[in-house]
């Protein structure tokens, strides 16, 4: 069978170059003799490989030297607790903009240790937009202020990052991070899981402000504490070795795409076909508010649920997939992140219009 456009949220597409440049290697990785999953973590080549992955990281997005580049494991939700474990260090204080389910899944973890305050939220239309913030309404004194910038499942993200002045801002990339080009030097934290953007599952990047390390209570465990991994290189234990090696590979098929800009443009140009189509169809709808959609994640409903059932398993036989909206929202997403390649997204657009006329 051929492979399909794979319109899943995560674990989701990879650019096929980089599989077929992973599959060349699988056995043996250069004059090793052996496969980068057999690899020491400690041994040179696989030194040049995660050396390789930050400094790649690091030129993409522009990262500045006072920040540090991590890879660790636990998911992007365990970032949820190392977060205010590490950063809650004066008033424990922290303030959320509650923009759905990885907010709300983040939120109780911070509450666990200290006050949470939400000063904004979309919960009252279903998530369906950005708040707008009143910046009058945020905690001076706060040890963080924290949004998720792109919302997998509902489909917003940020355009204007909320001006949080001293206070650090902690941000929730995981489904948006190498899609556009953000200014890293806005924040105090960044952190990502890998199965969208990056890589395989496995490996979930950090990038911390310097200054924001080496503050969590004696009482966090040694694994929880960012200075573990900042003072060993990511090699505190065995980090998660072929995750890493598939995320310098998807960082170097990045740069030779013109890097994240040269991304950003693919990206947009993608989206406005979907969304551009979703405008003009009579039939099918986007629920977001058109100033906050995502650029990766469309979410979208035809007329019924019924239609939505039946679009969903033609697609599937046509060799679209994964077009299921979360089981929260229902409907369909589109999820279309950095390797689904532009073709993908055209098929279904016609496959869509050709679905409207059968169905109308
Ligand atoms: C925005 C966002 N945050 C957090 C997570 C949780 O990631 P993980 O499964 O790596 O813990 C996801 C997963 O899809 C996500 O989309």
């Amino acid at each position: 069978m051929a492979r399909v456009y794979n319109f899943s949220a995560g674990p989701a597409m990879l650019p096929e170059a980089v599989l077929k440049k992973a599959a060349t290697e699988l056995v043996e990785y250069g004059a090793s003799g052996m496969s980068v999953m057999e690899m020491s973590h400690r041994s040179k080549e696989y030194e040049a490989i995660i050396n390789g992955a930050e400094a790649t990281l690091r030129e993409i997005m522009n990262i500045p030297a006072n920040y540090k580049v991590l890879f660790l494991q636990g998911g992007a939700s365990l970032q949820f607790a190392m977060i205010p474990l590490n950063l809650f260090r004066n008033s424990k204080k922290a303030d959320f903009v509650h923009t759905g389910e990885w907010t709300k899944k983040a939120m109780p973890e911070s509450k666990k240790f200290g006050t949470v305050k939400v000063v904004g939220s979309s919960e009252d239309k279903k998530f369906s937009y950005i708040p707008k913030l009143d910046k009058g309404t945020f905690t001076p004194d706060a040890d963080f202020f924290y949004i998720c910038s792109n919302n997998t499942i509902e489909g917003t993200r940020f355009r204007q990052l909320p001006d949080t002045g001293n206070v650090p801002l902690v941000a929730d990339m995981s489904s948006h991070i190498l899609s556009e080009v953000m200014d890293v030097s806005k924040f105090g934290l960044i952190f990502a899981g890998a199965q969208k953007n990056i890589g395989p599952a496995g490996v979930t990047v950090v990038i911390i402000r310097e200054d924001l390390v080496g503050h969590a209570a004696d009482g966090v465990p040694t694994m929880m504490n960012y200075r573990t991994h900042v003072e060993n290189a990511s090699m505190f234990n065995t980090p998660p070795t072929y995750a890493i090696y598939i995320a310098k590979l998807v960082f170097e098929w990045v740069r030779d795409l013109g890097g994240v800009p040269g991304m950003q443009k693919i990206n947009e140009d993608k989206a406005n076909i979907l969304y551009n189509y979703l405008e003009e169809s009579s039939f099918f709808k986007s629920p977001i508010a058109k100033e906050d959609r995502s650029l990766m994640n469309v979410p979208f409903v035809s007329p019924s649920e019924e239609l939505d059932e039946k679009f969903i398993k033609e697609a599937t036989k046509n060799g679209l997939t994964t077009l299921k909206g979360h089981r929260l929202v229902g409907g369909m997403r589109a999820s279309i992140y950095n390797a689904m390649p532009v073709e993908g997204v055209k098929k279904l657009v016609d496959f869509m219009k050709k679905f409207e006329t059968e169905n109308r």
